[in-house]
């Protein structure tokens, strides 16, 4: 196919316009990923306008250049006031015109981008497209017509979770619910869709609008019933609510007044906190590959991947790696272990290609993969060296300086710690510069956040390579520096002084996770304590009851496993209130000369918070965080922060520097130097780190 591509009307325009036959070609040509900004929504009418004035033209072919068909809508316009003309005015353009309007999308269409090919008179798709309404995710509801034309163009049932949780489909699912009209091959896509288009041109074709919502049943229902099954999880979101109202909509009014009332909704959640938190995660999740001083390094050669410990971590980590195409050795010296985790690895992938996510023939690669070895010699030829054993530092720095001997020069060294001293590990090797942290979170195949740390002497391409790897394996990574429980554990650590210290007081472990689940955690830290076992670190032989739970072990209440913790456990594994933990918990203040007293739920969670805050602050300032987006990063996808609050440091910024600091005061607590300075000075977060160190 040949046709003149051209800048139109003005020059430097980010639409295309040319012509092939009698079919104009519109292409959106605003990289990197297509968004609909303001020049984009004008050169799309003004191209619509032309070709529509155009007796030659017979139809009209709306395309991307690039990567993806189109991101959705400019989410960095979202900061100012809308302008014209809104998404809307063009989709309205688009349906309303009298020659047949075709999308020819690949790669992806999200939000505004699926809009648009909804808006049009019909839909080719190439295979191994992505077709989602994520603005869920970021806050917000579609804003152009989405929540009305999906559910007109697909079952009402399939459309459900698509708008409310904003679940992608493939290209094989959008054909199988008749989203689009075909799908070819991307080669095939530009030829196929202008043929389409042609097609179309004698015919009527009758917009989306037109159609009747596509429920099998009472749609209200419908809409109630799926609202109800996923309460618990969009419980406290205003976009998943908002969505549901523009559905119950689409059912009960006309379409006109439905849209504008989408429209309405969509721009009243944008300057809503929720929907500012979500967008300051986006682009935080995507600053956090940025690193001054690694521009242009390239990570080094990630094919072969040892892990060394077939325990817990390193199983997971294992899977992580197999089911990103990597090929590991796992070394175990007990072979009764090893056998276990390969079990274990292999019940996953069959697990997940039972639940449709993975393909059979994946997962055979993956296990295939797969070996195992006791010995570390066998790590010879392996590009990336995992270590995962126990948390000590003996065990670590043996670990590393047997590395040291048998992997082959340039391999990467990494120790899983997620405390101790890397340096100090490092330093066990003849190779410093080689080695680094890197901190998975468990499940390690399932959490997203990954910590990469920096020892004093790790090579930039030693850094670029954790980064590098991160994204292989489908995890966000974020840099620390070095330090004791580096960004993530060493806040958690303030935390659980804080709720330890309030139980002594004579606060109940229930009242205090409460707290921390209605602020939307998953899981308050005394279940959470639990449910990883108390004797975690924990040794009989040196347990002195110098803390409660010391003395919760001595009587062994080692967490669930043992049906006892902070909690008891009854049989169906559910936590309740223990008498003997609170009778443990009330000789241990005795003992102490903590006099026990009544703490309202306001001095919790101004305890269970603000100096978690400021340790973060602290963690800025010394540089091992580099920015405050890295310091939320970690905690939402580490630690279960809920997302719609943007994390521990937006929620500094939210909640005003000078406020935390007097709230610090209010529960006696001294705000850290750094904060001081902030208050002082009047200035922002965001000038606080600029260097890892
Ligand atoms: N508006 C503005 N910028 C966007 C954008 C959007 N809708 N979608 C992506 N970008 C930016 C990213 O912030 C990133 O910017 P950076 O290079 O300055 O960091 C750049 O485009 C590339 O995005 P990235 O996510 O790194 O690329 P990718 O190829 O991995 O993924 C997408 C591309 C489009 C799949 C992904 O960016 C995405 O899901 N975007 C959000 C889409 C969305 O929610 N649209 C609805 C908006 S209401």
């Amino acid at each position: 196919m040949t046709h003149r591509l051209a800048a139109a009307p003005a020059m430097m325009s980010p639409v295309l316009y040319a012509c092939d036959g009698a079919v104009a070609i519109v292409s959106i040509d605003n990289p990197p990923v297509n968004a609909l900004s303001l020049p984009v929504r004008r050169g799309l009418r003004e191209a619509l306008g032309r070709a529509v004035a155009d007796p030659a033209v017979k139809a009209i072919l709306i395309v991307g250049t690039g990567r993806i068909f189109c991101g959705g809508a400019d989410i960095r316009e979202f900061d100012h006031a809308a302008a014209a003309p809104s998404l809307t005015d063009v989709l309205d353009a688009i349906e309303a015109s009298r020659k047949p309007v075709v999308a020819a999308v690949h790669g992806a269409a999200l939000g505004g981008g699926l809009e648009l090919a909804m808006a049009c008179h019909g839909r080719l798709c190439a295979t191994g497209t992505r077709l989602a309404l994520p603005e869920v995710t970021l806050g917000l509801i579609p804003g152009a017509g989405g929540t009305q034309r999906l559910p007109r163009l697909i079952p009402l049932h399939d459309a459900l979770p698509m708008i409310v949780m904003g679940k992608p489909i493939d290209a094989a699912q959008a054909d199988r619910l008749e989203l689009v009209d075909q799908v070819v091959a991307p080669d095939a896509l530009i030829d196929s869709a202008r043929d389409y288009a042609l097609g179309l041109a004698d015919r009527e074709v009758h917009p989306v609008r037109s159609r009747p919502v596509n429920a099998d049943g009472d749609a209200l229902a419908i809409v109630d019933g799926f609202a109800q099954e996923h309460r618990a999880r969009i419980l406290g979101q205003e976009a998943p609510a908002a969505a549901l109202d523009a559905l119950r909509n689409a059912i009960r009014i006309g379409f006109d007044e439905a849209v504008a009332n989408e429209r309405a909704m969509s721009l009243k959640l944008r300057t809503g906190p929720q929907s500012v938190a979500l967008r300051h995660l986006h682009f935080a999740e995507r600053e956090v590959f940025k690193l001054p001083g690694l521009d242009g390094v390239a990570p080094r050669r990630m094919e072969r991947v040892g892990i060394v410990g077939a325990g817990t971590m390193g199983t997971g980590i294992a899977l992580a790696m197999l089911s990103a195409g990597l090929s590991v050795m796992l070394v175990e010296q007990q072979p009764a272990v090893l056998c276990r985790a390969r079990d274990a690895i292999e019940a996953r992938l069959v697990r997940d290609v039972a639940k449709g996510s993975m393909a059979r023939a994946q997962a055979d690669t993956a296990l295939r993969q797969l070996e195992l070895s006791g010995a570390y010699q066998d790590l010879g030829e392996a590009d990336l060296i995992i270590e995962a054993a126990y948390e000590s530092m003996g065990v670590k720095q043996d670990i590393f300086a047997m590395l040291d001997q048998v992997a082959r020069t340039g391999a990467i060294l990494a120790s899983n710690t997620s405390y101790l001293d890397i340096d100090a590990i490092a330093a066990a090797t003849r190779r410093p510069q080689d080695v680094m942290g890197l901190h998975f979170f468990s499940p390690a195949n399932i959490m997203r956040l990954l910590e990469v740390v920096r020892g004093r002497e790790s090579a930039p391409d030693i850094i670029a390579s954790g980064l590098s790897l991160a994204r292989k394996i489908g995890k966000v990574p974020v840099v620390a520096g070095n330090c004791h429980g580096f960004i993530g554990n060493r806040m958690l650590a303030v935390r659980r002084v804080q709720a330890e210290a309030m139980l002594a007081e004579g606060a109940t472990p229930q009242a205090i996770d409460r707290i921390i689940e209605a602020f939307g955690f998953p899981m308050g830290p005394f279940r959470m304590a639990d449910l990883a076992g108390l004797d975690l670190g924990w040794s009989a032989t040196t347990s002195s009851g110098a803390t409660i739970r010391e003395r919760l072990n001595e009587a062994g209440r080692h967490g669930q496993k043992a049906g006892a913790g902070f909690y008891d456990y009854d049989i169906a594994g559910k936590a309740v209130p223990s008498l003997a933990a609170d009778a443990i918990v009330r000789r241990y203040a005795q003992d102490h000369g903590i006099a026990q007293r009544l703490i309202d739920s306001e001095e919790m969670h101004d305890r269970l918070f603000l100096p978690m805050i400021d340790e973060g602050i602290r963690i800025l300032a010394e540089g091992v965080a580099l920015r405050p987006g890295d310091i939320d990063v970690v905690w939402v996808n580490g630690y279960g922060w809920p997302r719609h609050t943007g994390g521990p440091m937006h929620f500094a910024r939210a909640m005003g520097l000078g406020n935390l600091a007097d709230g610090l005061r209010s529960i006696g607590v001294a705000p850290s130097p750094a904060l001081q300075k902030l208050v002082a000075s009047g200035a922002s977060l965001d000038t606080l780190a600029q260097s890892i160190g």
